[in-house]
């Protein structure tokens, strides 16, 4: 049976449409979850929407609408972004569906049930746009929310708390032997603070009504950010449907930017240790995109539009610039002449003429059909393929979509290279030579295959116009057999296509 791989991106608030951070995650998702099914696992990837709380109730009183309105409408855009960027999640929850209610329910029930839970009264302040609970610095002055900057509300409630420092020696115990937190800074970062000690928290509202209301006390709402994490197993049939749990369960990825670490790599692990069910094997923490140099804010409206960059690029070309762009997990700066200048040179230039190159002298030497190779195994280019499946297979499983991308890279240019050498123009005007010929013609587009393989995760529009001008069928293989030198059948029949990325100025 194949193996598993069941991967989450955080479920996004609903105070507005995507914009470019939320892209990146999820496109980083898909991406993964692509490899992995080229790779022959049983993938699930699952995304949503964050719809409780706060923050969406008055974001929805500004309008002049109702939450759930607010939410409807917004969901819309989510799910039009996500169809335009090629995102294939095989679920999309909201949290205000009756299946993760319930579920909400049931984890509450649980955690109270198992005694992790006490009522108490909440004194303190909060931030809303993060839902989260500031600490003072100094007494008496209003602090700002460390995160975001913004001023913090005082904030005077009963509510129930977590006891959270009951799980301080388990999440130690879990950061030290297990690779669960990465980039390995962030899991440095949140292991200190854990170590520091912890507090209990807060993880009901009474003075809201926007919420999940708590099955033992419903003058009580769920805590948005409880609310929220349970997504990951609700959506699994988590208490519901045991099978499908067990199955799916621990879930190999969770993928965040690096700002809500702390809810996902301490609260939610002590949140499922606390009713007995397992931490998820990993929870990686990408880094934050600027603008030209700039934080991108409302205020200065300079938010990179995903839209506006695949009306002008396409929509492969943006997967392929933010993930080519920076290391996941570091801070990059998405600079527009950057941009231009990957999708010139390495879209356009490298790849692009690659394939335009090698369909066309197909055509123009052997009438577009694929000849035998004869005598030459592949000679250099089947030599620079030789790692090629363990080295990308290597970085993906690190999510380092930068360096497989490299190393795909250094294909490409090995196959210009080999043009170069081979120089096909020059073998085409000897007779004698039509035997070598045909075994560089063999072998280029033997690489254009397996170059459409292994950008299919990136660039799945790309990939498949790539099979369509080689004439193939979807690859049934598994990635690492279907990158075996030498599977372009000979006689197949080539069609040129149109450039794939064509040149900008
Ligand atoms: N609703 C919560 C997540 C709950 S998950 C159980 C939330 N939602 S959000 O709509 O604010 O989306 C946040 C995601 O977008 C985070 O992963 C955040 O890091 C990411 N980004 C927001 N701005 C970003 C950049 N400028 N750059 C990269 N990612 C950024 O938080």
């Amino acid at each position: 049976m194949a193996e598993n791989y069941y991967v989450t991106t955080p479920i996004y608030y609903v105070t507005d449409g995507p914009h470019v951070g939320n892209a990146y995650t999820t496109i980083a998702a898909d991406v993964i979850a692509r490899y992995k099914r080229l790779c022959g696992y049983d993938v699930h990837f699952l995304t949503g929407t964050d719809e409780h709380g706060l923050k969406i109730k008055r974001a929805a009183e500004e309008k002049g609408i109702s939450p759930r309105e607010l939410a409807d409408d917004v969901v819309g855009r989510f799910h039009e972004a996500w169809k335009r960027l090629n995102i294939r999640y095989d679920d999309f929850i909201r949290t205000t569906e009756e299946r993760h209610e319930r579920v909400v329910q049931e984890v509450y029930r649980r955690l109270h049930e198992s005694d992790a839970l006490y009522l108490g009264e909440y004194k303190g302040w909060y931030c809303v746009s993060c839902e989260s609970f500031v600490k003072e610095e100094t007494e008496g002055v209003k602090p700002n929310c460390p995160e975001c900057g913004r001023p913090a509300e005082w904030n005077a409630e009963p509510c129930y708390f977590f006891r959270m420092s009951r799980y301080e020696a388990r999440l130690l115990d879990w950061y030290e032997n297990n690779d669960c937190v990465r980039p390995e800074t962030r899991r440095n970062e949140v292991r200190s603070r854990v170590a520091s000690g912890l507090r209990d928290l807060a993880i009901s509202r009474s003075s809201l009504d926007w919420g999940v209301p708590l099955p033992f006390d419903p003058a009580h709402r769920a805590y948005v950010w409880v609310d929220a994490l349970i997504n990951y197993v609700s959506a699994i049939g988590y208490s519901d449907d045991g099978d499908r749990f067990a199955h799916r369960w621990p879930a190999d990825a969770h993928l965040i930017g690096k700002d809500i670490i702390w809810f996902h790599a301490a609260i939610w692990p002590a949140l499922l240790m606390a009713i007995g069910v397992e931490p998820p094997k990993m929870v990686f923490a990408h880094g934050w995109w600027t603008h030209n140099g700039e934080k991108m804010s409302k205020s200065k409206g300079n938010f990179v539009n995903p839209d506006e960059v695949a009306d002008e690029y396409g929509v492969d070309a943006l997967r392929y610039f933010l993930l080519r762009e920076l290391p996941f997990g570091q801070d990059g700066d998405f600079r527009d002449a950057s941009l231009l200048q990957r999708y010139n040179s390495e879209l356009a230039g490298d790849l692009g003429n690659l394939v335009f190159r090698t369909l066309s002298m197909m055509d123009r030497y052997f009438g577009g059909v694929v000849p035998e190779p004869g005598g030459e195994p592949g000679g250099s280019l089947a030599e620079a393929a030789r790692t090629l499946y363990d080295d990308v297979n290597g970085w993906m499983n690190e999510l380092q979509f930068s360096r497989a991308l490299d190393r795909t890279w250094e294909f490409v240019r090995a196959a210009n290279r080999y043009v170069e050498e081979r120089k096909p123009w020059e073998l085409a005007k000897n007779p004698a030579d039509r035997n070598d010929l045909a075994a560089t013609m063999y072998h280029l587009a033997e690489a254009v295959r397996i170059l459409g393989l292994l950008i299919a995760p990136t660039m799945p529009a790309s990939a498949a116009s790539v099979r369509r001008q080689l004439g193939l069928a979807d690859e049934a293989r598994a990635l690492r057999d279907a990158l075996a030198w030498g599977g372009l059948p000979a006689g197949t029949r080539v069609t040129r296509g149109e450039p794939l990325f064509p040149k900008k100025d």
